[in-house]
């Protein structure tokens, strides 16, 4: 395709009509096909259809005695906050475990510090509040932000992390009150935080003493080969500064078990648990505890989700090799596009030449396959370059998926002859 530059208008012509000649092939066989969707397939749901046996009225009083079909417990059972410390590598008394939903607990926690977080003024009450986007990123934490009305500004992510020399920039300003990190194969790019980058975050000096940094570990166990990506754990690296209080960790086991039916917790410094504690008596009486022993009836320490986690990376694993092997079949030295081979996690992200991603969208929806909205890995659906678009292969079947490379790779091709 380099080669547009160097043929004449009839070459081009022949080349553009047999591109969409392939293009409309894909669209005649009326394809249903949906590679938007980041969630589990149904074979990864059925790994976990112990749990529907875990538990019955024989065995849900809680290691403590703590019968789990009343109220109580709070904060969560010890054996739930023990599973998540081990798998976070912290400490259990700064655990709490919750409800079905980590994006909750993120919602309810902007909302503490909108509305009034211990020794701070509520960030609504502050003027021109802020918060820093790594983008491409997650659309809800975006959609969480927007919400409250704290104001988005953008910084690139990279294979390492956040452009840290821009967020040591941007922290200088009070205005900038947190931002929202996915530290573990970051959606959509699948890349893991490096040690340096850790630790520059760790040791930041936000002008703003209310800064809060929402360390989303959505992806903490989800490799696809045995060797994973290895994370800094956050909050050991910020105690040597005495920077905890400036970030909260969200996990769940959304997709490890049932996503929208597992559990999710919360790790905090001590001074932040207590004042999310006074919050929670407030909101809640107890989260759901049969649901936490069903979990950990069946799944009792880290090593355990990790046996799992390698049962969800043989279905998940030649998803992604597909996708990647296709991409490079089709689009390989072209310098068309470029993409990224993660490790772990539930994205390929896909860039394309500044400009043609909403093309490249539109033709694959006219040919019968959803993908993700351009613009939705940005604030305020934006994305400046018009150049990203996240690639989901959990959830279609291989074959499903190896048809949607095949179709995405012949509208880039399409768009990028239409372009010359
Ligand atoms: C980065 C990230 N955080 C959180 C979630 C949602 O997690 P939960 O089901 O625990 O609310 C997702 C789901 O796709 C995600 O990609």
């Amino acid at each position: 395709m380099a080669a547009f530059k160097s043929m004449d208008k009839e070459q081009l012509t022949a080349v553009r009509a047999a591109l969409m000649a392939e293009y409309e092939g894909y669209k005649a066989k009326k394809l249903s096909l949906n590679m938007a969707r980041g969630k589990p397939s149904s074979a990864q749901l059925d790994i976990s259809s112990d749990l529907f046996h875990s538990l019955d009225e024989t065995n849900c009083i809680s290691a403590d005695g703590t019968d789990c079909r009343n109220y109580g417990e709070m904060t969560g059972i010890d054996e739930a906050k023990a599973l998540f410390a081990d798998i976070l590598e912290v400490d259990p008394k700064n655990v709490i475990v919750c409800g079905n939903a980590s994006l909750t607990l993120m919602f309810d926690f902007l909302a503490q510090c909108m509305f009034d977080y211990g020794d701070h003024i509520a960030w609504s009450r502050q003027e021109d509040a802020k918060f820093i986007a790594v983008v491409p990123g997650y659309d809800r934490h975006f959609a969480i932000a927007s919400y409250f009305g704290l104001k988005l500004v953008n910084v690139p992510m990279t294979p390492t992390g956040p452009d840290m020399d821009l967020v040591e920039e941007l922290i200088k300003d009070p205005s900038v009150k947190g931002m929202f990190c996915v530290p573990k194969y970051s959606n959509p790019d699948g890349y893991t935080y490096s040690d340096e980058t850790v630790e520059r975050l760790a040791a930041m000096e936000p002008a703003a003493k209310d800064f809060r940094v929402v360390w989303d570990n959505a992806y903490v166990v989800h490799d696809l080969y045995d060797e994973g990506d290895r994370l800094k754990e956050i909050f050991s690296a910020a105690k040597k500064y005495g920077h905890e209080d400036y970030f909260v960790e969200f996990a769940s086991t959304s997709k490890i078990t049932f996503s929208g039916a597992g559990i999710s917790c919360i790790v905090a410094s001590d001074h932040n648990i207590d004042l999310i504690r006074m919050r929670l008596q407030v909101q809640v009486i107890s989260y759901d505890k049969l649901n936490m022993l069903r979990h950990t009836n069946v799944l009792k320490s880290a090593a355990d989700v990790k046996e799992r986690m390698k049962k969800h990376a043989a279905i998940l694993r030649p998803k992604f090799e597909a996708v990647l092997a296709i991409l490079e079949e089709e689009l390989g030295g072209l310098g068309v596009a470029h993409w990224t081979k993660p490790r772990g996690g539930y994205f390929i992200s896909f860039y394309l030449e500044k400009g043609s991603a909403k093309r490249v969208y539109e033709l694959c929806s006219a040919a019968g396959m959803s993908i993700t909205k351009v613009g939705a890995t940005y604030p305020y659906g934006i994305d400046p370059d018009d150049s990203n678009i996240r690639i989901a292969p959990s959830y279609p079947s291989i074959d499903e998926i190896k048809t949607c490379a095949r179709l995405l790779c012949a509208a880039v091709k399409v768009a990028v002859s239409e372009a010359q």
